[in-house]
Order: C-alpha cells, then structure tokens, then sequence
C-alpha cells in the first residue's frame, strides 16, 4: 500500500511539476520574444508618453498591442500582471518530486556504488540525502557569487557568461562523479533549475518591487534594479532548453552511465544554450543559422562519444566464449527479479519498474539487448542492490541467442 501511494503521488506531482514549467517556461519564452521583437512605436504621441518599442500581434482571433516603456509609465497603472508562482510552483513541485523518488530511496537512486572517488561509492542512504542537498544549495551560492562578484553593475556580462559556461562544466563532472549517473544528470539540471527559480525569487521579483515602491513614492527607480532583473532573465533563457533535456533525460542509460558522461551532458548544455540563442536572435529579426548548426554539431559530438564502440564502457569488451540462457537465466533470477517481476518482492515496489518483468524465459529472451546494455553500463542492477559481481557481468556480456 505504501509503495502504491508513492507511485501514485508520484504520478500527480510529475503532472503539476509538468505543467507548472510549461507555464513557466512558455511564458519567459514568450517575454523573451516579446522584448527582442519590439519595434520603434509609429505613432509620435506614444513615444512622447515614453513608449519605447511596440508589437503588434494577431493571435486567437484577436489583435494585440503591446507597449513598452524605456524606464517605466509616468502613472503606474492600478492593475499590474506579476509572474512569479509559475516559477515558484515549478521549482516546490519539483523538490518534492526529488525527495519522494531519489531521497526517499537514496541507496537505489543517488548513491553510484561504481564511483571513482571511494567516499562518494560508500556513502550511506543519509549521507547522499545530505550530499545532494549541499550539492543543490552550493550550486545556487556559487552561481550567485559568479553574479555579485564578475559583473555587479551589470558591465561584464560576457565574462559572467564565459565563468558560468565554466561552472556548468564543473558541475557536470562533479555530480557524475558523486552520484548515480542518473541522479548526476537530474541534480545538474537541478542546479540550473534552481539558479532560475531562485533568480526569480531573490532578484527579480525584489527588484521589481523596489521599483514599483520607489515610483509610487514619486522617485526615479534604480536602473540597476531593471537591469539586473534582466541580468538574470537573460541566464534564465539559456538555461531553459539545457534544464528541460536534464529533466527527461531519466530513461536515456546509455548518456548518463557512460564513463563520459559529464562529457556529453555539457555538450548537451551547449548544443541546448546555442539553438536557445537561434531564437533569441530570431525574434530580433536576425536569423543566424550559425548558431542551431554548431548546436547540432555539439549534439552530434554526443552522439559519437555516447556511441557504445567508442566510450570505454564497462564491461562491454567483446566475450570470446559464448553463454546461454542455461546459464544467464538463474543471474537474473538471482540479481534482477526482486524488483523487475509483476509482483516485485523488494520493498519499496508497486510494480516491475520501468514495466519490465522477468518473470518467464520468453520475457528475458525477449529484452535480450536491453539487458545487456543496462548491466555492461553499470545502471543495472540499481545501486548494485542485489549485489551483482563482475564474473556475472561478464557473462551477460558473452550472453549469445
Ligand atoms: C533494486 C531494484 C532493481 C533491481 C535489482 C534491478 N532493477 Fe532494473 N530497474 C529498476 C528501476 C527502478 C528501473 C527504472 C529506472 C528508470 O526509470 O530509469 C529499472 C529499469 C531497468 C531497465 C530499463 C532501463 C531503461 O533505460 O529504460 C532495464 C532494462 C532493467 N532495469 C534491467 C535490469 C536488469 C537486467 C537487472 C538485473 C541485472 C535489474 N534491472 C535489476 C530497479 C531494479
């Protein structure tokens, strides 16, 4: 009962979490857009109000002007859209999403029994909880520093972008090399995800409202406030494609239990920072296909590490003896069947994860290419739970029809 109501939770806050950033995410897009797609209003009287870009829109059957002002409105109106809850309710659902999936089961799901660094293979279920958290809350405390400390009046903001290009790649390689491969791409993004919830909440949403104080006060807002505000937003678009890749990267095994795998998770960061920044321009009005070409050239460079022939996986050297089911079948019994069987006996398990069940022979036969890729990569069995050893793997590995 307890394990169907984990999956069950688990299935309605993936779905709020789902919507929560669509909503977010489509309406920084959309902010976005709007800003680079302004143009010189036409009309002298709007410019003398202090408009200063305008777009004209056609959507739904209506017709839309939006104006913006250099500064701000000489009156502030009565009724002001904020966004903000979006990006809050994102970034609740999903922290909650984490603890109930990888911190309610760190052993499973955070902790790589396989890591390079001793510490990091033998930490305890609590001790990967503690680890992710600080690993979460000291990716925010950097990012921020880099902010304050690289570019405080916002006039180095190319070299800001450079050192946080950096850090990603830095968090990229720590997160493999402390957690499960799987957990190291989703904490990644989750660092990025929470530099842009937090930017919202510490930043631009202060700002703004500073601003707002300030006017209705008849004072002149801080320009800093606004440009800093836009500092921020602007980190918040590129890490937008990066963030989404990370969070449905969880069924792609073979990129995040590759030996590279920080590797081809900061190509993917890039490939997803370059098409991002296609848009933006576009939007502008420039249409500048260097950039989804070197994006996808990045991607294709994932490709080619994340090759299976290429890497230096695991396990995966060609066997010269060949093994049969005669003998494959009793280490799946031994090492695979407590979770991925129709009624799993390990606790914790509502149904065979991922949908799999190996109960019968047909059904291993069946998932033959699968099996093996997941035991060579080392994500199976997970966290080594059952205690699978390399003799095992290797015969897997040499697992003939
Ligand atoms: C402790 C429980 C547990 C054990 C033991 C276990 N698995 Fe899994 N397995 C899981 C979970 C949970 C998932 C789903 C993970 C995910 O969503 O990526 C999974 C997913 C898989 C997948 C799908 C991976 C994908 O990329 O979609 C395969 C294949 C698999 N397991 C094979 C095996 C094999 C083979 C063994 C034995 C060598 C094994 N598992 C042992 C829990 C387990």
């Amino acid at each position: 009962m307890q394990a169907y109501l984990l999956d069950f939770g688990n299935f309605m806050l993936r779905w709020l979490h789902v919507i929560a950033a669509i909503a977010w995410i489509g309406e920084s897009i959309y902010f976005v857009m709007l800003d680079n797609g302004l143009r010189t209003p036409k009309a002298a009287e709007d410019r003398d109000k202090g408009v200063f870009g305008e777009m004209w829109a056609v959507h739904g059957g209506g017709f839309y002007h939006n104006q913006k002002y250099a500064t701000a409105p000489a009156k502030l109106p009565e009724d002001l859209h904020w966004s903000f809850w979006k990006a809050y309710t994102t970034w609740l659902s999903g922290f909650a999403l984490f603890i109930l999936l990888y911190m309610a089961n760190p052993s499973f799901y955070l902790v790589n029994p396989n890591a390079s660094w001793a510490w990091a293979a033998n930490m305890s279920g609590w001790q990967a909880n503690v680890v992710a958290l600080l690993f979460l809350l000291g990716g925010w405390v950097v990012y921020n520093e880099l902010c304050k400390r690289i570019s405080p009046n916002m006039t180095r903001d190319g070299v800001l972008s450079i050192a946080v290009a950096v850090m990603m790649v830095v968090v990229s390689y720590l997160s493999t090399q402390i957690f499960s491969g799987r957990a190291a791409f989703l904490l990644t993004g989750a660092v990025m995800a929470t530099a842009m919830s937090a930017n919202v909440f510490f930043w631009i949403i202060p700002g703004q409202r500073r601003m707002v104080k300030a006017m209705k006060a008849g004072e002149a807002p801080n320009p800093l406030d606004g440009k800093r505000g836009k500092q921020r937003s602007v980190h918040n678009t590129y890490f937008t494609l990066p963030v989404v890749l990370l969070m449905i990267s969880n069924h792609y095994s073979f990129a995040y239990s590759h030996d590279y795998a920080w590797v081809i998770m900061s190509l993917f960061i890039f490939g997803g920072a370059l098409i991002r920044q296609f848009f933006v321009l576009m939007h502008a009005g420039k249409i500048q296909p260097a950039y989804p070409v070197a994006g996808t050239a990045l991607i294709a460079v994932a490709f080619w590490v994340a090759m299976p022939s290429v890497g230096g996986n695991a396990g995966q050297a060609q066997a010269s003896v060949s093994v049969g089911m005669a003998e494959v079948q009793p280490i799946i019994e031994t090492r695979c069947v407590a979770c991925h069987a129709s009624k799993p006996s390990q606790p914790g398990f509502n149904a065979p994860p991922a949908g799999l069940a190996y109960d019968t022979h047909e059904q291993i036969l069946q998932q033959r290419d699968k099996i093996r890729e997941v035991v060579a990569s080392g994500y199976m069995p997970l966290g080594n739970m059952t205690g699978m050893t390399d003799e095992e793997r290797e015969a897997i590995a040499a697992w003939s029809e």
